[in-house]
């Protein structure tokens, strides 16, 4: 894929520069550390220490499989089962994923990094013993969802300076619909307007401490009560 680039980050993982946005795939201050901070310890763990195993996951942006990868490993440690769909409408090829070093983060993770990637698209693949893998190869705004069906939102898409179509409105009444109620949408966006399309939708907004490199990332909660409007 020649619009597609290698980098390194600043805490030695590699992530992808996407030539054509001119955006990369993760915070160039640490892709690991990014996608540990945001998606894992503040949507993932928080939700599953104060709720029960299986943990239902919805992903915009598949991408590296980076946060696919880190759920997984979270969901053996702690031996949770997570059943995880993610979105892709541009996959990378298993000949570029494969040059990405987060098989180095020990265990079996080069057997299940190349399983993400490789699992087939638009069915329900069991990756490890704790872990499910759905996987479609479509966009968020052609996706549809059931009401009430994901526990916990990893929401991953480009930036909003890039990619302003999947920060409005219309998009997050979409996913807030599919989250069931004390459900949780994170994202590393920490916009203003991202924070009031949330709150008008009956959302609780937490603005938390970023990764490094960034002052803020938005936590949401899904309230009961809540109406599509
Ligand atoms: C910031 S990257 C993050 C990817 C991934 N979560 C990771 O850790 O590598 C955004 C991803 O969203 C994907 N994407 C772009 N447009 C999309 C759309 N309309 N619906 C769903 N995903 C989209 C991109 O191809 C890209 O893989």
């Amino acid at each position: 894929m020649e619009n597609i680039q290698l980098i390194q980050t600043d805490d030695g993982s590699s992530s992808l520069l996407n030539l054509v946005l001119n955006e990369t795939y993760h915070s160039t201050h640490g892709a690991i550390q990014e996608s540990t901070h945001v998606f894992i310890q503040n949507g993932l763990q928080f939700f599953s220490e104060k709720n029960r195993s299986p943990v239902s996951v919805f992903e915009v942006g598949f991408g590296t499989g980076l946060n696919a990868l880190l759920s997984l490993t979270f969901s053996e440690q702690n031996k949770i089962n997570i059943d995880y769909t993610s979105l892709e409408p541009f996959p990378i090829a298993w000949e570029i994923a494969r040059l990405l070093n987060y098989s180095q983060l020990g265990g079996n993770n080069h057997h299940y990094f190349a399983s993400l990637h490789q699992s087939p698209w638009s069915e329900s693949v069991k990756i490890s013993e704790y872990f499910s893998l759905h996987k479609e190869k479509t966009a968020l705004q052609d996706f549809n969802f059931r009401p009430d069906q994901f526990d916990v939102v990893f929401f991953d898409a480009f930036a909003p300076s890039k990619q302003p179509e999947m920060w409005v409105l219309p998009i997050m009444q979409k996913i807030v619909g599919a989250l069931k109620t004390g459900g949780l949408l994170v994202t590393y966006c920490a916009k203003g307007q991202v924070k009031r399309d949330l709150k008008s939708l009956c959302m609780t907004v937490e603005s938390l401490p970023g990764p490094p490199g960034k002052r803020e990332m938005i936590r949401a909660m899904k309230l009961s009560g809540w109406k599509l409007k």
